[in-house]
């Protein structure tokens, strides 16, 4: 114990690691080689940060599982383990990111040749088992926070149960920081037959423990609730710096907008402060930050400065940060939630179940006893959730489902899932697919359009209207789009105080028709006349590093066009004429309506008092503040991007349309609707 805490403490040895050899899971490591040698499938049960992640994968490398030139791949539900994970593995075992060890999310693949142990999000695995279905690269593949319930990994898991029948020199790793390995051993063995699967039931999985090493954490709970959690929050830790010994401060919220906010709530603060209180380094963790920006939260904070890292659910369970003492509990959490009804899929604030707040609190107590500051009442607690639904019970299933159907599974409500999805969610992400014409009447896949709608790394509704923009003679306008609206609303930079510099700067790409020209505008000055030169993104207001990704994203996409066979050089220019049709239309209308042809679902009338309403008239939406109809007039629009703050739905990223294209392209979808 003493050497983690000299480590944190001494600034010498703050660049040293916590020996591996020191974390609970070395302890295990013969058991569990000889396990995953013996059993297909492992399970393995252990505390947040006892070195299930970032230890498995090199006991599994050095002990050779690699050596025939096949890999292990670890998933990961978020991007932000990926990325931050596989780099600690790389470093420790000094090689440079990409080489043995790589990682691959959507967009950025930082694998080579030499790759052995590669981090990947639950959500890429199951793409690469469409070029790969019995994932053959691959002897071991460990499913890491299985216990979080992701829509992918729950596939995923579905998925391996008929891969394993196929493969018996596979091995699963299924890792889980909460106790629920025996729902997983019983998913994987029930229908265990030994002349299919190679082995007996008893014989075919094992459930390893990691034994905890937690120290107490005090429980502090309000004893009123709060009407303002994050002004609470500010208080509380100002209060903990200006009264409590040493000890990082780990602060959970729900999202960039609240954890930015707080940041700058405390650095107004720190001024009142004596001047003895003003070592306070707070940093953000979430996933939007640059991979360079989510890599500062390891890093020990200067000498007798106090860290305090701002995050979402991340810290909750996929990332360890050392040196957490205390820990500010908001109580809720941006959960991923569907209405089929409205076909609306939002990230909504709710509470948190009592499973998290149990796994938040024990963040404290890693390195010693720790304290842990809810800020609800304790009766609010008691009335907490046991636990959060699966993400399958709560999320638009039209991208899996398309990508099952893909993968030649016909039936999908048959499929194996972990929990089966509610029968409405089903029924309304068929409707959908039907609609967008990748399934036909006897819900199969279309060809090609299903399967290129599937093959391509974007949900259904863009990737239609991407595949569609040949026929509208705008295929290199929506590929910039598409790329675009990869960056989610990170395009622009307003600075404290410039607004309105900021605002006369954006009108210069603006557009009347909204937002995704506008986009567009944007991609082609950033490579046209702004020579992608980060001077010209400061002058304009814009973020270079986003626009860099665009580019890359753009090409890569057109790579991905180029595959199924849709070149962007055959259907772009003047060279490009068609009789008649939709060619001879302007080209912002073609661009309008092909996005209909995708976005067809997210259509909203502007009401007199700008707020906007969907389809049924069931929701009201806003525009956010970043779109142009916040406030321009507009009568119906598409919109691309929900946004949802505590008392309101916004949308971003809205282009307006006219009503009678959602007839034209979706004629049956609006029949249903208007019964
Ligand atoms: O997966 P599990 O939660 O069991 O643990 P892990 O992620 O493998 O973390 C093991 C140790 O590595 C912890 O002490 C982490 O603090 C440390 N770690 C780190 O310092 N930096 C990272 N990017 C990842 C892990
Ligand atoms: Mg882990």
């Amino acid at each position: 114990m003493a050497d983690e805490e000299d480590a944190l403490e001494t600034p010498l040895n703050a660049a040293l690691y916590k020996p591996p050899t020191l974390l609970p899971i070395a302890r295990l490591k013969d058991v569990l080689l000889y396990t995953i040698e013996t059993y297909p499938l492992t399970i393995i049960v252990g505390e947040t940060g006892s070195g299930k992640t970032t230890q498995i994968p090199q006991f599994l490398y050095k002990s050779g599982w690699t050596a025939d030139g096949t890999s292990i791949a670890i998933t990961q539900p978020r991007r932000v383990a990926v990325t931050t994970v596989a780099a600690r593995v790389a470093h420790e075992m000094g090689c440079e990111l990409g080489q043995e060890v790589g990682y691959s999310i959507r967009f950025d693949d930082v694998t080579s040749e030499k790759t052995r142990i590669k981090f990947l999000t639950d959500g890429m695995l199951l793409r690469e088992i469409l070029v790969d279905p019995l994932l053959k690269r691959y002897s071991v593949i460990m499913v890491d926070e299985a216990h979080e319930r992701s829509l992918s990994s729950d596939i995923l898991l579905g998925l391996l149960t008929k891969i394993m029948k196929k493969r018996h020199d596979l091995r699963v790793v299924v890792s889980s920081a909460t106790l629920d390995a025996e729902h997983f051993l019983e998913f994987f063995t029930a229908d265990v037959d030994e002349k299919i699967h190679g082995k007996k039931k008893e014989e075919y999985g094992y459930v390893i423990g990691i034994e905890g090493r937690m120290h107490h954490v005090d429980l502090h709970y309000l004893i009123e609730p709060t009407p303002d959690y994050l002004e609470r929050t500010v208080e509380t830790i100002l209060e903990i710096h200006t009264s409590e010994p040493d000890g990082d401060i780990l602060v959970f919220l729900t999202g960039r907008d609240e954890i930015e906010t707080t940041i700058d709530m405390i650095q107004d603060r720190l001024g009142d402060l004596d001047s003895k209180f003003r070592n306070i380094q707070s940093l953000p963790l979430y996933a939007g930050l640059s991979s360079d920006q989510q890599m500062y939260v390891f890093e020990p904070a200067p000498e007798k400065t106090r860290k305090v890292i701002i995050s979402t659910n991340i810290a909750e369970a996929s990332v360890t940060i050392d040196g957490i003492v205390y820990v500010i509990d908001c109580g809720f959490v941006k959960l991923r939630s569907y209405d089929p009804t409205s076909g609306i899929e939002r990230l909504s604030i709710a509470p948190i179940s009592k499973a998290s707040a149990i796994q938040r609190a024990g963040r404290a107590g890693r390195t010693r006893p720790g304290k842990c500051y809810r800020l609800y009442t304790e009766e609010d607690y008691e009335d907490l959730e046991d636990v959060t639904p699966p993400e399958i019970q709560r999320s638009n299933l039209a991208p899996v489902f398309l990508q099952l159907f893909n993968l030649g599974i016909t039936n999908v409500v048959r499929f194996p899932y972990v929990s089966n999805p509610p029968s409405k969610l089903a029924t309304r992400a068929l409707e959908l697919l039907y609609a967008l014409g990748a399934l036909d009447d006897l819900a199969r896949i279309t060809k090609p359009l299903g399967i290129r709608m599937a093959e391509l790394p974007l949900e259904p509704m863009l990737a239609k209207a991407l595949l569609n923009a040949t026929s509208f003679n705008c295929l290199s306008e929506m590929l910039s789009i598409a790329a675009m609206m990869t960056l989610q609303g990170t395009t622009f930079v307003l600075p404290e105080g410039e607004k309105k510099q900021a605002d006369s700067a954006k009108r210069k790409f603006a557009v009347d028709e909204g937002d995704h020209i506008t986009l567009f505008n944007v991609y082609d000055a950033f490579i046209g006349p702004g020579r992608k030169d980060p001077k010209w993104c400061r002058d304009n207001y814009l973020n270079f590093k986003a626009l860099e990704k665009a580019v890359s994203v753009r090409k890569q996409l057109a790579r991905h066009l180029d595959h199924l066979g849709i070149q962007e050089s055959a259907f772009s220019g003047s060279d490009v004429r068609r009789v008649g049709g939709v060619s001879s239309l302007e080209l912002t209308e073609r661009i309008q309506r092909c996005l209909t042809t995708g976005f067809f679902a997210h259509a909203a009338r502007m009401k007199p008092d700008g707020s906007f309403t969907t389809v049924d008239g069931g929701t009201t939406l806003w525009a956010h503040p970043s779109s142009l109809f916040f406030h321009r007039k507009a009568d119906w629009v598409i919109y691309t991007e929900i946004l949802e703050s505590k008392d309101k739905i916004f949308i971003r990223d809205i282009t307006s349309i006219d009503k009678d294209w959602l007839l034209e392209y979706a004629p049956e979808y609006y029949k249903v609707k208007k019964r």
